[in-house]
């Protein structure tokens, strides 16, 4: 193994944009095994559950502190029609759902049990309205039913269903991947449903919808100046007109074509590469959007979401090709420690994104089985060991020297990343070296304010490949990491291919705070 060396300066004196929590949100669509079998087993299951509702999955989740989970969809949500799921399970109808699997979706996953996942999860609900083929008046009744205090005949019929008190639900969809499943819209037409739509999703007394047009693919630049347009008005001098508070993108790590995406778990070293380049290339297009975005709105009034990330595999042989089921490797895992520096990065207009998906499907948390086992993958431990960096204020990590740049086709990748951030008298390093042949001594010069008791976790595994499964769940998990302090500068040595979090504490506040 040969080694190699970094440098990185921070001055922790100068703070940065805060962290938005939502950055670590999460998404949760009826599409295979996540919610049936993955989050809900139904009430008579053998497996433990309240109302259904599977409380292993729950108490991992817990601990990771997920802010938002998104649900139904995904396209899933375009097709969904929230009357079908609620009131008495055994009169909810039947559906197929054509677009995963076209398995039958019996709707006894419905508005109330999403409610309730989220209250168990303490997580803020964030409900992805049907605009490609419901209605107008649907999507408005459905704020109506969730939100509404008082009378109405909404509120009525969700008190006949046995729910008294209005829900909060702060984040709202106005359909999802409108170019595409939502209902292949030229961009001009789907600003103006976007506006229609938002125009009747009311805010019933005290909650406040943060309304989210369904935005680009990948950097589909235009889509979003299109809708970008449709709120504001380049010169106008007055701030865009509030139809909606935030506009999505969608971002997969798909390294192959969409035919030949490649295997979860059989990769080579190029294949590795081009993951981790394809991984890093959001940051390119975050900055796309973001500055479509600055020309129309310089005050950063509206938020950038990133509603759906994550890698997509080819499907885990002998399963259903609909239900996008895959493991997950050492190799996610540091997919997600790279996306989330770039998220710190740009967290001045980057307010939310949501990993596709929580349970079961594509980069998951959890891998659940139908005996009852759970699985918690490497991608799990990032999300866990970066909990800190939510609500954080950011600090920039300069990094001066990097070991030489790795190149694979035409394409080149900085082999360490890394971030950090500031909260309650503590910093919170995030560092991965993408190598898969060169341990890296990395040297973090922090200036500005003194600090003490450093302590380190470690991610890693003896291959890439490694990954959690229910004969070894802990063959990729967190360890104990030495760092050293000495004036001013810790010193860690990161093996190939890992992920560590380095934590201090501050011997004094930073300035601003
Ligand atoms: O996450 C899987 C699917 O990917 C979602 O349903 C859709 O929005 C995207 O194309």
């Amino acid at each position: 193994m040969t080694n190699s060396t970094a440098r990185a300066v921070i001055d922790l004196d100068v703070t940065g944009p805060v962290i938005d929590r939502h950055l670590y949100g999460h998404f949760a669509e009826h599409l295979g095994r996540c919610i049936y079998g993955g989050f809900y087993v139904g009430e008579d299951s053998p497996i433990p559950n309240e109302g259904g509702i599977r409380l292993d999955v729950v108490a991992a989740l817990r601990a990771l502190n997920i802010p938002n989970l998104r649900w139904p969809g995904g396209c899933f949500a375009d097709e969904y029609h929230w009357r079908d799921g609620i009131g008495p399970k055994a009169d909810r109808p039947v559906m197929v759902n054509t677009h995963w699997g076209n398995v039958e979706e019996n709707n006894h996953f419905g508005t109330h049990e999403f409610m309730a996942l989220c209250e168990l999860l303490g997580a803020e609900p964030y409900v992805n309205g049907n605009v490609g083929s419901g209605t107008v008046q649907e999507m408005s009744e459905w704020v109506e039913y969730l939100t509404r205090d008082g009378d109405s005949p909404a509120v009525r019929q969700r008190k006949a269903n046995g729910r008294d008190e209005a829900w909060r639900v702060p984040f709202w969809g106005i359909g999802n991947e409108a170019w595409g499943c939502g209902g292949n819209m030229r961009a001009e037409a789907y600003a103006d449903e976007a506006r229609r739509f938002a125009t009747f999703c009311r805010d019933h007394g005290d909650n406040k919808l943060y309304k989210i047009a369904a935005g680009a693919s990948d950097d589909d630049l235009a889509w979003t100046e299109t809708l970008m347009k449709a709120v504001a008005c380049l010169g106008c001098k007055k701030d865009p007109k509030k139809f909606f508070q935030g506009i999505s993108f969608h971002y997969y790590t798909v390294p192959g074509t969409w035919q030949h995406k490649g295997s979860a778990t059989e990769f080579g070293a190029d294949d590795y590469y081009r993951t981790m380049i394809k991984a890093a290339d959001i940051d390119r297009v975050i900055k796309g959007h973001s500055a479509v975005m600055d020309a129309y709105d310089p005050g950063r009034t509206i938020g950038l979401v990133c509603d759906e990330w994550g890698t997509w595999w080819d499907v885990e042989p002998g399963t259903n090709p609909g239900f996008l089921f895959q493991q997950n490797t050492q190799r996610d895992a540091l997919v997600a420690g790279l996306h989330f520096d770039i998220f710190h990065r740009h967290a001045a207009r980057l307010k939310m994104a949501n990993i596709a998906q929580t349970v079961n499907v594509l980069q998951a948390m959890i891998l659940t089985d139908d005996d009852g086992s759970l699985v918690l993958t490497p991608t799990y431990h990032v999300f866990e060991m970066n909990k800190g960096h939510q609500d954080a204020a950011s600090l920039a990590v300069h990094l001066i020297d990097t070991p030489a740049a790795i190149s694979v086709d035409d394409a080149a990748l900085t082999p360490v990343s890394a971030s950090a951030s500031t909260k309650d008298g503590t910093v919170l390093i995030s560092v991965t070296n993408l190598s898969l042949d060169s341990a890296t001594k990395i040297d973090f010069d922090l200036r500005g304010l003194a600090v003490r008791s450093p302590r380190g976790r470690l991610l890693t595994s003896d291959q890439p490949q490694t990954h959690n499964s229910p004969a070894s769940p802990g063959a990729v998990s967190p360890v104990e990491f030495e760092v050293r302090l000495t004036d001013g500068t810790l010193t860690a040595e990161l093996p190939p291919h890992s992920f560590a979090t380095i934590e201090v504490d501050l011997d004094s506040e930073p300035r601003g705070k």
